[in-house]
């Protein structure tokens, strides 16, 4: 390996790209390494169900930026030093859901799943990317480019509505940080309870929250960036900042 070699990250892996692959889309490559979550629908931009999220380290704004970006389009040399994330690397049934995954689960956003994982790569570069959580119409804006031939729609905005900004008895700012000891945000609730359930991967839900008003459990913002999940979270590889 020479200093001259093209690397990028896949989900916090480091990979090194050999001389004679400038055929290949990011897709392509995704695809060829094992990562089949990506999925290949139209090839050619229209559907979203080829989303990855691309973090790179921006020079001008001295911190690193995330777009979700739409593989079958991206040359895989042209993502070289930076770092991508696939639905692989959000969560799984195995290391445990991304609060963006449960979500959609839970309100059955997801029927023949093709489009499942472009879906959940939008919204979480969403989350990624905005440093207070979004509105309801940058939500909806950022899921434009997705399309799904099976849910019409509804039960994936209402899944991602939960995340938006709004005073409604789902939204809270309390991060773990705030609360006291032995005190943990609720699943159902997003708010501090003491129901003892055991978060977002436990099998009990809030037998305490009447407010579910929806057929899915709502998870708070607070849980995706600066709770619970906040240790599992990929971070950008410390390598690309120096390249
Ligand atoms: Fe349809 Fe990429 S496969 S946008
Ligand atoms: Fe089938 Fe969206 S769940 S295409």
């Amino acid at each position: 390996e020479s200093s001259r070699d093209a690397v990028l990250y896949v989900n916090g892996v480091r990979r090194v790209l050999p001389d004679g692959l400038a055929h290949l889309t990011l897709l392509e490559y995704l695809r060829d390494i094992g990562l089949t979550g990506t999925k290949l629908g139209c090839g050619e931009g229209g559907c979203g169900a080829c989303t990855v999220m691309v973090s790179h380290y921006n020079e001008v704004l001295k911190k690193c930026v995330h777009y979700a970006v739409n593989a079958c389009l991206a040359p895989l040399y042209s993502v070289e030093g930076m770092h991508i994330i696939t639905v692989e690397g959000v969560g799984s049934r195995k290391s445990g859901l991304h609060p963006v995954q449960e979500s959609l689960a839970r309100s059955h956003g997801s029927q023949c799943g093709f489009c499942t994982p472009g879906f959940i790569m939008s919204m979480y570069a969403l989350l990624r990317s905005s440093e207070l959580p979004p509105t309801e119409e940058q939500i909806e804006e950022c899921l434009a480019g997705n399309l799904c031939r099976c849910t019409g729609y509804r039960p994936i905005i209402d899944a991602f509505q939960v995340f938006a900004k709004t005073d409604d008895a789902f939204y809270t700012n309390t991060s773990s940080s705030d609360l006291q000891s032995g005190e943990f945000l609720c699943p159902s609730t997003g708010k501090p309870c003491s129901c003892k359930s055991k978060g977002l991967n436990g099998a009990e839900t809030c037998k305490k929250s009447t407010a579910n008003e929806h057929n899915y459990e709502p998870v708070s913002y607070s849980e995706v960036d600066g709770s619970t999940y906040t240790d599992k979270e990929l971070i950008f590889p410390p390598e690309l900042l120096l390249r």
